[in-house]
């Protein structure tokens, strides 16, 4: 098997999720899923995945949101979509039919009602059809299409469409839909709720966190991706394990580093493969795009000087070394005032922390205290803020 950081990848060079992709159909048999993890962890090729293995009696359909920028739009998407899978012949027909049936009368209300109608009619639809199997959709990239139309359109009509989806799922209870992207959903939720406008959009949705891979499974994947690449290596499984714990088991800087070592034709030993990872930690261009974690800061954190302070914490987790590497709330207090942070008050602080681990930052031990959620990224950090 060839590398392939980033790309498509065939369901069977999907590895590792078999057990999360049974949960996910058992779950959908329930509710609607919104998926939520860190960016790159691969949350699309499990959705990817799904497509091309569906379970049986059910008829999944992809659609990645990203370039839709109006309500419209995606009205139109769900509607084609939907009326593909009832067959042609339904499409024309509902279509004008809805549409005359419902706008005959409001003309001065028709282009700011349509998407809505299009978008109830495509699931009332669907509903009503008696086809063996079930549709479901996967919608990859809701939170990146949401806020495109918040800043169009306002945060009304983000709103609207969240809430007009909720409505769906409620009323038709075998509707199913699966939310996934590489930002959180609680991003767009905050920005309607600071605009007056709380909605309880996701309330009836599964959450599911996709987490890196599981040892065994990355470690697989790194050896198979050496053998494919023909990397030479004292043992393949060495060489597998120290690759997979220094990337933190992230398959996608797993697909790099064997693309790498391949590229400039390195053995795979353990120096060859520590060196290659710390090269790239460093390297101005940036090959695995790490200085994402510095520049959304502003966009997470817009508020004040939230920003600042968030970089501030990290700094602080990045370089104590207390033992478990976590700190309670207070610790970080007291460490994020010493190197300048200025915090209104302690619950201000709370806030952050919890928004730091809902953006996968941070993670908590049961104790509550919190720590950088991955080493990688800390080791990183650490190098990138020069500490
Ligand atoms: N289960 C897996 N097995 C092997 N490689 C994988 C797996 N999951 C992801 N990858 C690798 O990681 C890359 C990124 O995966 P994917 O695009 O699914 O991530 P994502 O979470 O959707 O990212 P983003 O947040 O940017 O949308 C893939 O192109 C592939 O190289
Ligand atoms: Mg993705």
């Amino acid at each position: 098997m060839k590398a392939n950081p980033g790309g498509n990848l065939d369901p069977d060079m999907v590895y590792g999720r078999d057990a999360l992709i049974a949960l996910i159909w058992e779950r959908l048999e329930q509710q609607s899923i919104v998926i939520n993890a860190e960016r790159r962890i691969g949350k699309t090729q499990i959705l990817r995945k799904m497509l091309a293995e569906p379970k049986a009696g059910w008829r999944p359909v992809f659609r990645d949101l990203e370039r839709v920028h109006s309500a419209q739009e995606f009205a139109e998407l769900v509607y084609d979509d939907v009326q593909q899978f009832l067959g042609t012949g339904t499409r024309a027909k509902n279509f004008l039919q809805r549409l005359l049936e419902d706008n005959e009368t409001n003309y001065v209300n028709l282009k700011s009602r349509t998407w809505k109608q299009l978008l109830v009619s495509a699931v009332e639809d669907l509903m009503k059809s008696k086809l063996p199997s079930r549709l479901v959709l996967f919608w990859d990239e809701v939170p990146y299409m949401l806020e495109s139309i918040l800043k169009k359109d306002g945060p009304e009509v983000a709103a609207e469409i969240l809430d007009t989806v909720r409505s769906l799922r409620v009323e038709q209870n075998a509707f199913r839909v699966i939310f996934t992207g590489s930002i959180g959903l609680h991003h767009v939720l905050g920005k309607l709720s600071a605009a007056g406008i709380p909605t309880s959009a996701k309330n009836d949705m599964y959450h599911l966190t996709v987490t890196p891979l599981a040892p065994p499974d990355a470690e697989r994947l790194a050896a198979d991706l050496l053998s494919g690449e023909g990397i030479k290596c004292s043992s393949r499984e060495d060489a597998a394990a120290t690759i997979s714990e220094v990337v933190d088991y992230f398959p996608f800087y797993i697909h790099h580093v064997v693309a790498g070592l391949r590229i400039e034709q390195l053995s795979a030993s353990d120096s060859n493969i520590k060196d290659f990872v710390a090269r790239h930690l460093v390297d101005a261009s940036d090959p695995w795009q790490l200085s994402h974690y510095r520049n959304r800061l502003s966009t997470y954190y817009p508020n004040d000087n939230d920003a600042k302070m968030v970089a501030i914490i990290l700094d602080v987790l990045a370089v104590t070394n207390a033992p478990a590497d976590s700190l309670s709330a207070d610790e970080i207090l007291a460490r994020a005032t010493s190197r300048g942070a200025t915090v209104p008050d302690r619950d201000d602080l709370l806030w952050l922390l919890r928004l730091m681990d809902a953006d996968h930052y941070l993670s908590r031990d049961t104790d509550g205290s919190y720590r950088f959620r991955f080493p990688l990224i800390r080791r990183w950090w650490k190098l990138d803020r020069g500490l």
